[in-house]
């Protein structure tokens, strides 16, 4: 790997830096308490700045993933300022279910919801506080209904979550309906040794600025080893339908290696 496309990253960080460094450091003046969540906050500030530029660079490939396949009940991992929702069909989409821990963006994203026709105040929109592994939360404001949502969607945002290969294990096994899809664009681990040492280099100090975002999770690996059991108690993939793909045109020399994925759960048992 070239070393210039090693450090690229350090491009896209001086700019964070330049652009949330000092609102960082006025909230905490404001408000002490901010440094008990310094990277959170400084995640929001970075992502004001720079979401709609990173969201119009892959406007392609989410459309075609988006658009056409996502249906009924929606939920949004990490769902940031709402970006998302720009990618639903409202003739198809019925409920949007934002998950997004950092409350910072939640003004944004209920704005969002709002120009893309979803509301709270007419059930259409959900906006949760939670992080993508607090199922029980998730699952109460579902109406604690097992299987209560069509499709998961996450861009960029399974890097973030804490013991994430667990937690997906859980939303795909309890929140998703059997026959419901996973849709997601995703940086992931690369399959290329010498990428993947760099990822790993930089790992613990990308999340350090980006709220736990780690360059080093093998997402569309753990996605697509998870089982169920099968009408006779035999482990079987848990999906009848895997499709992963690279995004056309990107370098395989780049520490934001992406992918595209739609998993398509497999249908409930039997009942004899
Ligand atoms: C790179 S942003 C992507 C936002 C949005 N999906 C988009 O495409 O614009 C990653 C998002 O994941 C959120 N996040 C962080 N920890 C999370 C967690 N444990 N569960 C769900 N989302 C999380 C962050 O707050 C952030 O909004
Ligand atoms: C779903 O997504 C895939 C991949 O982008 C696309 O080829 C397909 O046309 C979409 N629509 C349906 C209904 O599967
Ligand atoms: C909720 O309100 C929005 C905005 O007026 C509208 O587009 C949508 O169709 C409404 N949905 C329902 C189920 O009433």
């Amino acid at each position: 790997m070239k070393l210039a496309n090693a450090f690229g990253l350090w491009t896209e960080l001086s700019l964070a830096l330049q652009t949330a460094l000092i609102p960082t450091m006025k909230d905490v003046w404001k408000k002490p308490a901010t440094i008990a969540h310094l990277s959170r906050t400084f995640m929001a500030h970075a992502w004001i700045a720079f979401a709609s530029q990173v969201d119009a660079n892959a406007r392609t490939v989410k459309r075609e993933l988006f658009l056409p396949n996502a249906t009924g009940v929606v939920l949004d991992i990490g769902a940031g300022l709402g970006h998302g929702v720009q990618y639903l069909d409202h003739s198809k989409v019925t409920k949007y279910v934002a998950v997004e821990p950092n409350i910072r963006m939640h003004p944004e994203l209920r704005k969002t919801a709002a120009a893309a026709g979803y509301l709270e105040s007419n059930g259409t929109l959900v906006i949760l506080g939670c992080g993508a592994e607090e199922i029980m939360t998730i699952l109460e404001s579902l109406g604690s209904t097992m299987h209560a949502v069509d499709t998961i969607t996450s861009v960029m945002s399974m890097c973030s979550i804490p013991s994430a290969e667990e937690a997906l294990r859980a939303l795909v096994r309890h929140v998703l309906k059997p026959g419901g899809q996973l849709l997601f664009y995703e940086h992931v681990l690369s399959p290329r040794k010498d990428v993947a040492w760099w990822q790993r280099f930089w790992a613990p100090m990308w999340q350090i600025f980006y709220d736990g975002c780690r360059l080093d999770c093998p997402t569309d690996i753990w996605i697509g080893n998870l089982v169920d059991s099968d009408d006779n108690g035999e482990t079987v993939s848990i999906w009848s339908e895997r499709k992963l793909w690279g995004v056309p045109g990107e370098t395989e020399e780049t520490v934001f290696h992406h992918v595209l994925g739609k998993f398509v759960k497999r249908e409930s048992r039997m009942i004899s």
